[in-house]
């Protein structure tokens, strides 16, 4: 079979990475090779996002730079086509072909198992008429798991397991429950014999991935429901899988067993992204969170409970529609009180077809700014803080690749920092194993640390 490069380019949160090593395992069999690069692919996806303006707006500017690509290759002979995926294309569908002709096919997150077929129809409407106007955005979730061929390629030390996709929620300001359609659990069958395949090729660390990822439930193997926590207990007696996380968690479903598991289950990372997204009350109400500030607090006074060393992150939006001064002091009051190792905070986008964009009272763009550079400067501290308080710590650390000098591996901590080390001559060996760790320094997006235990190089090999 004739080799074709594909290139991915990826945007967004954590399941487009993981769909888009999928759309490599479906494409795989047609001859398609990943390349880093976009010159001289023969298809180039953009699997993109749509929760906030810029991201979406990154695409148009993406394919502007594709045109020309394009257009090269077709003075050459060649063929190159052009594939939107993702939410964007889910959201806009045949408006992205309109706006951009140099779009070849636009298909939606519960499509791409359907790719080959895709293309298919757009080459043949390109040979017979010049142009492609294929558009696949069927929301149905649990067709896409059920087609999808075997994971292929190994996944990495560190890798994506989606176990829950979609989402009921309707959070008033968010677009995904319209892109990524209804909540949908995997079976448990299905997730251990994924995982297992990973663990198999490599894989150490799996992160659960769903978008409302402890929403996730499935039948315990008699029948009876089980829950995430439930799960990942399974998942924990896979001999070689070290390390489990997953996200992203809605406060609404955690539930006492999810807590139970952080205390019981080692192999559950002691960190956890559980976005509050305001401090205000009348805001989380606003927002259709389901949710208030005092119930959040409760949470993660018994999560801490669970796990005392549990580290936290969180999701925050400023400027929602309506928020007031007050409103706002309300979101810096809770994050003064949790105390957070590391978070994200955005200024509100409305989004197109969200009840939030509709609102009248929309908050003027310099307030926003105002409010998150306030709010960034306190959780910059706090992450600062919370690194600080780990230097001269030995902590576990997985060391996933190649730093930026010889022999140095980067990789991350239960918390999730990254952090490299000097491993010398002995880097080949350790790269995908777990290492006891001294913090040495806080680094600007990172931690240097040092290998404590010797090296045995000669055990090593
Ligand atoms: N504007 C700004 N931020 C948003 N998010 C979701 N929708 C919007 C929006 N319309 C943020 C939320 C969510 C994260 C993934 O993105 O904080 O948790
Ligand atoms: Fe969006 Fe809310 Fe669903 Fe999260 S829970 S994906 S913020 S609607």
């Amino acid at each position: 079979m004739a080799k074709k490069r594909l290139h991915i380019k990826t945007y967004g949160c954590q399941m487009n990475v993981y769909d888009s090593a999928r759309m490599a395992d479906v494409l795989a069999p047609l001859g398609y090779e990943a390349t880093d690069v976009p010159d001289d692919a023969d298809l180039v996806i953009l699997n993109t996002c749509h929760i906030r303006e810029k991201a979406a707006e990154k695409v148009y500017s993406e394919v502007g730079r594709l045109r020309l690509l394009k257009e090269e290759k077709a003075r050459t002979g060649g063929r190159m086509l052009v594939a939107v995926g993702g939410c964007v294309a889910q959201a806009q569908g045949e408006e992205m072909m309109r706006r951009a002709p140099t779009i070849d096919l636009v298909f939606g997150p519960q499509a791409y198992q359907d790719l080959p077929d895709l293309l298919g129809r757009a080459t043949r409407e390109l040979m017979e008429t010049g142009r492609s106007h294929v558009v696949a955005v069927d929301l149905a979730v649990d067709e896409k798991f059920d087609r999808l061929p075997e994971m292929a390629a190994a996944q990495g030390y560190s890798a994506f397991l989606t176990i829950q996709e979609g989402c009921d929620k309707f959070c008033s300001f968010c677009v995904v429950p319209y892109t990524r359609g209804a909540e949908y659990s995997r079976p448990v069958p299905d997730i251990i014999a994924e995982a297992r395949r990973m663990v198999d090729q490599g894989t150490v660390e799996i992160t659960l991935l769903g978008q409302n990822v402890n929403a996730w439930h499935g039948d315990d193997g008699t029948g009876a429901a089980a829950g995430l926590g439930e799960l990942m207990r399974r998942l924990a007696e896979i001999d070689g899988l070290e390390r489990i996380r997953y996200t992203t968690s809605h406060p609404r479903d955690v539930d006492a067993d999810l807590i139970a598991a952080h205390r019981d289950v080692p192999k559950i990372m002691p960190f956890l992204h559980l976005p509050v997204q305001s401090g205000s009350d009348r805001i989380l109400k606003a927002m259709n969170r389901r949710h208030n500030a005092a119930r959040y607090h409760e949470i993660i006074a018994s999560l801490r409970d669970a796990r005392p060393d549990l580290a936290l992150s969180s999701d925050f939006i400023v400027g929602y529609p309506g928020e007031t001064d007050a409103d706002f002091e309300a979101t810096m009051d809770l994050v003064r009180q949790v105390g957070f190792a590391s978070a994200y905070s955005f200024k509100y986008s409305p989004r197109p077809g969200t009840p939030a964009a509709d609102l009248d009272e929309q908050v003027p763009e310099d307030v926003k700014s105002l409010r998150l550079a306030a709010l960034q400067e306190e959780l910059l501290r706090q992450q600062e803080a919370f690194n600080t308080a780990t230097v001269g710590q030995i902590l576990p650390v997985l060391l996933e690749r190649d730093g930026r000098h010889p022999g140095q591996l980067v990789g991350r901590s239960p918390f999730m920092q990254a952090v490299s080390v000097d491993a010398g001559s002995a880097a080949g060996h350790l790269k995908g194993t777990i290492r006891n760790v001294e913090i040495a320094a806080v680094l600007s997006n990172s931690l240097r640390g040092r290998l404590v235990e010797p090296v045995n190089l000669v055990a090593a090999q």
